[in-house]
């Protein structure tokens, strides 16, 4: 068994954070959410994995390396323009060769990993697995329709869903999957999608099993997806104070301290975690919120957010909430006459006041 990790696309929403960085090395609470994938593929016992990269390839490199920090070997492989899942899929043969593999959209977060439905396929001996979650918005995704536990149709973002049934990001097939991927053609969007490829295998009758998750599942393209994955997450953590906390401080609940950070007369309410060397000074961090290392936040006020490395935000007279901050941004206020808003902010950037 091999793993096919995605890890190329363009991350438009969520930019402007994907104009400097690819979308699957941002963190959520600390941890780039491409390497939970790369965990949750090792811990399946997977060692070949190929990942599919695209114009953020040496970043992805440079942060993955050879792979071995997770007992894996890693082939990487260029797609030289986004198009489409199975169009990765098409590239990858010379990889996969007639090995089964797992396909992991490297921006998807699953809890508990894939390790039981690896099992699962080998076991089943299918053409391909899928597994589906119920969601609020189906429009969003690919769907599924089923009959009594069958997959009877796939749906790529269809207009009126009837079901509410997703597709995640984690799929598994055997060989078979070449011939759909050279058989079908672009969608609207320009795309191969593996949603179509996966109707094909339906309809030339090959064995299309599924399975519905109970854990939580998450695609975090989009900034309130990934501030929910960065609350889920936190919410399964535990606490460890590994940096110094002092007597003017107050750390309640499941708080994660990491070395050198250092919190001055603060309270942390968590579930919460703190980065290496970051600095909290006369601020409160309230529940459900990522500080990354190096960061450092004076006299302010910040829950539910995440807030990436190198930062600084310093005298803010408003609480800050549901918020995603870039590396090395520094928010802090003006004693500039006249008074007003000043703003320095990279392209498609939003703010609210
Ligand atoms: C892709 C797939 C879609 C699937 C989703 C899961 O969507 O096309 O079927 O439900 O990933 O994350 P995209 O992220 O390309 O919009």
């Amino acid at each position: 068994m091999k793993a096919l990790v995605l890890s190329g696309g363009k991350g438009t929403r969520l930019r402007p954070l994907t104009h400097t960085s690819a979308k699957q090395l941002v963190p959520i609470a600390n941890k780039s959410i491409l390497f939970y994938c790369l965990e949750s593929i090792s811990e399946a016992g997977i060692k070949d994995v190929g990942i599919i990269v695209g114009d953020t390839h040496q970043e992805i490199k440079d942060a993955v390396k050879d792979g071995s920090v997770w007992g894996l070997q890693i082939t990487y492989i260029k797609q030289d323009a986004p198009l489409g899942i199975a169009h990765a899929v098409k590239i990858a043969q010379d990889f996969i060769q007639d090995d089964d593999f797992v396909v992991f959209l490297g921006d998807n977060l699953i809890r508990g990993g894939i390790k039981g439905f690896v099992n699962e396929f080998s076991a089943r001996k299918s053409n391909c697995q899928i597994l589906l979650a119920q969601v609020a918005h189906p429009q969003e995704y690919g769907v599924a329709y089923l009959q009594e536990g069958r997959v009877l149709k796939l749906e790529e973002k269809p207009k009126n869903p009837k079901t509410d049934l997703a597709l995640v990001g984690v799929y598994m097939f055997d060989s078979h999957i070449f011939e759909a991927v050279g058989a079908i053609k672009p969608s609207r969007r320009n795309e191969l999608e593996i949603t179509d490829a996966i109707q094909y295998l339906l309809d030339a009758g090959y064995q299309v099993n599924s399975h519905i998750i109970d854990g939580w599942w998450k695609d975090t393209g989009k900034l309130e997806d990934l501030l929910e994955a960065n609350r889920l997450m936190l919410d399964s953590f535990t606490g460890s104070i590994q940096g110094e906390v002092d007597s003017d401080s107050q750390i309640e609940g499941r708080v994660v301290i990491q070395k050198g950070a250092k919190i001055i007369n603060s309270r942390i309410r968590g579930p919460v975690i703190i980065g290496e060397n970051t600095q909290i000074i006369n601020s409160y961090i309230g529940p459900f919120t990522s500080i990354n290392y190096n960061v450092k936040i004076e006299n302010s006020e910040i829950e539910h957010s995440v807030i990436l490395e190198e930062s600084a935000i310093m005298d803010i007279p408003a609480k800050i909430a549901d918020t995603l901050i870039g590396k090395n941004v520094q928010i802090t206020r003006s004693n500039h006459k006249p008074r007003a808003y000043r703003f320095m902010l990279g392209d498609n950037s939003q703010v609210w006041l």
